[in-house]
């Protein structure tokens, strides 16, 4: 009883607190509250556009990094609305929210159908449903009571007197009265539209108040009524037939009137049926079921479709007065994986896992899944090239490839319209979670399960064996050496320190070297030759031979010191090559021991304590659990540190 009576309390209070006095009044109270500022009447392209940028927006300028890297240094706008929920796609919603800000402005946008193309699973519905939650959570909209398609109050104001109200308002009117509310005017108010009453009204996808949906329809069942509503046969009786009384304003286009309509699968309707939707945009009016005359429509029309359906319907040039009206904005795949990992965590947050994730196994399965959706390009190989659109360093020969993301954009057209879907590799992990017996996934099982399900469900041979070579090399191999150092930085005391001390060493005998000066020993005061030996065991690791080392170690001189001079901290990390090549070298120091410790059935007691702490460090600082470690460690000795 204590719990229900407590939940009942709560009732209570979020009824109170949720409680707002709706506002009922007539055409002077609306007025007043528009000279007061408090309600500002506008159209609906504007409060969509309103109630998204309420949210507040930043930009991403060239002092991001991913600014630099990912979008060739040009800002990025990134709306909060969004940002939370949708990941690498801001090109698409910068599209989007300029099409709703012209319209806004009532530039030839307003007139026109915005259309998201894009590949399945792509975030398209999820898009559009966001749009229509905005709305939902935007202040409600002053009507006409009882309207059916909750119309502006202003379209009360007869024709003549609009001019006059505009330069004192400042406010244009636009659209007349809906049929029905007309005929209540003049029969229930006798015509005096200073009686009838005006209220609020909230947007509701549920309640279908300001969002209309279209939803794909078999050609057989298509019925104009879905979009413009209907004359109620039950009433034809009791009316005239022109009476608007009959008439149910209950379609999409009525629903959806001040807010949203909604076109799913646009291209799968018959294009009879789609020729309401030009009227609507290019005349904003739709017409009414039964004899009346067109009703006005003020609404944002959004549609969305896959590209197989799209090149079907662009084909047919009789749907070019269609085509006119259309702004397309791509909604392709994310191809950014780290992007790609933050939708799973959205997606798997959302259900009731309660599984471990192992580390690295959400970007195995996300680079497949950009690998997959990338096209080859004749300057890198798909792995650099994902990396590249990753905004990664790549690191050649002792040195940053420069290879400019946009040249590789460039070479192709479109990009993630094809590939794996998030939908495939969310379907994978729910596999290798319930193949799992220890209530985990790692890269090995997320692997595997992307194997299995290539094999059953890609028919074509091509994508399959391409998919294949991915999984079954490229990101094998590329896992191990992610795998490698992460056990080595386990494995070696005091990783960091090493590091930084390997990289403190290099710089000081490359600055000598470079300068043609001695080292001071730092315990003895000696004078001595810079170690040539140690530094090129460690430009060896990057395969830095013969005379390349004297540019090598030129370059990284000034570029530190040129760091140093702007007051930049510098450590280990500061310069791709270096780190990989220090990085490296303490692989390689401990790969022996690695391999030694690893295999080892019998371990002696030391090695066993080493085994133990390294299995420790994997759990307190690399976000392992003892499974998950136990698995990639025999994965790795038997993968790695093959006895040779
Ligand atoms: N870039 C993305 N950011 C966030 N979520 C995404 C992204 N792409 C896809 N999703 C998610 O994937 C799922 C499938 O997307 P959906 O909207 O049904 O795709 P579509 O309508 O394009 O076929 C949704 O839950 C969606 O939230
Ligand atoms: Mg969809």
């Amino acid at each position: 009883m204590d719990v229900t009576d407590k939940f009942l309390e709560r009732i209570k209070q979020h009824k109170e607190s949720t409680k707002k006095d709706k506002f009922r009044g007539y055409l002077s109270d609306y007025l007043e509250l528009i000279e007061a500022g408090k309600q500002v009447p506008v159209l609906a392209h504007k409060h969509l556009y309103d109630s998204i940028i309420h949210y507040g927006m930043d930009i991403l300028d060239d002092s991001n990094s991913r600014c630099n890297k990912i979008f060739d240094g040009e800002p990025v706008k990134i709306y909060n609305y969004f940002s939370t929920h949708f990941f690498g796609m801001e090109r698409s919603l910068e599209k989007v929210m300029r099409f709703l800000h012209s319209a806004a402005m009532k530039g030839e946008e307003s007139r026109q159908v915005l259309l998201l193309l894009g590949p399945v699973g792509a975030g398209k519905s999820a898009l559009v449903e966001h749009i229509k939650t905005a709305l939902e959570k935007s202040p409600a909209i002053f009507a006409l009571e009882g309207c059916p398609i909750q119309e502006e109050p202003l379209h009360l104001i007869p024709r003549s007197l609009r001019p006059s109200f505009k330069e004192e308002y400042n406010v244009p009117i636009e659209g007349d009265l809906c049929p029905i509310c007309r005929h209540r005017l003049l029969t229930e108010y006798e015509g005096d539209y200073t009686q009838f009453p005006i209220t609020e009204v909230s947007f509701s996808v549920r309640g279908r108040k300001g969002v209309g949906v279209v939803p794909p329809m078999d050609p057989n069942t298509q019925d104009t009524s879905l979009l413009i509503g209907s004359e109620d046969i039950s009433k034809l009786d009791l009316y005239p037939e022109d009476d608007p009384r009959v008439l149910s304003l209950n379609g999409a286009f009525n629903v959806g009137n001040r807010g949203i309509v909604e076109f799913v699968e646009v291209f799968k309707n018959e294009i009879e049926f789609l020729h309401t939707m030009i009227t609507a945009t290019q005349e904003k009016n739709v017409p009414s079921p039964g004899k009346q005359a067109m009703i006005y429509f003020d609404g944002v029309i959004l549609a969305h479709c896959n590209e197989a359906e799209w090149n079907k319907f662009k084909s047919e040039h009789t749907n070019e007065a269609i085509l006119d009206r259309i702004v397309r904005v791509n909604v392709p795949y994310c191809l950014e994986y780290t992007e790609e990992v933050k939708i799973y965590e959205k997606l798997l947050g959302r259900s009731d896992y309660n599984c471990h994730i192992a580390p690295h196994t959400l970007d195995v399965a996300a680079m497949f899944a950009v690998l997959s959706r990338l096209k080859s390009s004749n300057k890198a190989d798909p792995l650099t090239k994902m990396k590249i659109y990753n905004g990664e360093e790549i690191i050649e020969k002792g040195l940053i490839r420069k290879i400019d993301i946009k040249d590789l954009r460039e070479e192709v057209e479109e990009e993630g319209m094809t590939g794996i879907s998030t939908r495939f590799i969310m379907k994978a992990i729910d596999a290798a979670l319930a193949d799992s017996t220890k209530e985990m996934i790692t890269p090995i099982s997320i692997r595997d399960a992307l194997i299995k399900q290539v094999k059953e469900q890609v028919t074509n041979t091509d994508d399959r064996n391409t998919y294949l070579q991915f999984l079954q090399k490229t990101l094998h191999e590329e896992y191990l050496t992610i795998l490698e150092k992460e056990i080595t930085k386990a494995f070696v005391t005091a990783y960091e320190e090493q590091a930084e001390s390997l990289f403190n060493n290099y710089l000081d005998h490359a600055e000598a070297y470079v300068n043609n000066t001695k080292i001071k020993d730092k315990v003895t005061s000696e004078e001595m030759e810079p170690d040539e030996k140690f530094l090129q065991s460690i430009e060896e690791q990057i395969g830095i031979k013969g005379s390349a080392k004297n540019n090598f170690r030129a370059d990284i001189t000034s570029y530190m010191f040129s760091k140093l001079r702007r007051g930049d901290v510098i450590d280990w990390r500061s310069y791709g090559p270096l780190k990989e090549a220090i990085e490296t070298k303490l692989v390689a120091s401990v790969r022996d021991i690695s391999r030694i410790i690893t295999k080892s059935k019998s371990r002696d007691k030391k090695q066993q304590k080493k085994f133990n702490s390294m299995v420790q460090t994997l759990m307190d600082n690399y976000g392992y659990n003892a499974d998950s470690a136990e698995e990639v460690i025999k994965f790795a000795s038997n993968n790695l540190w093959r006895d040779s």
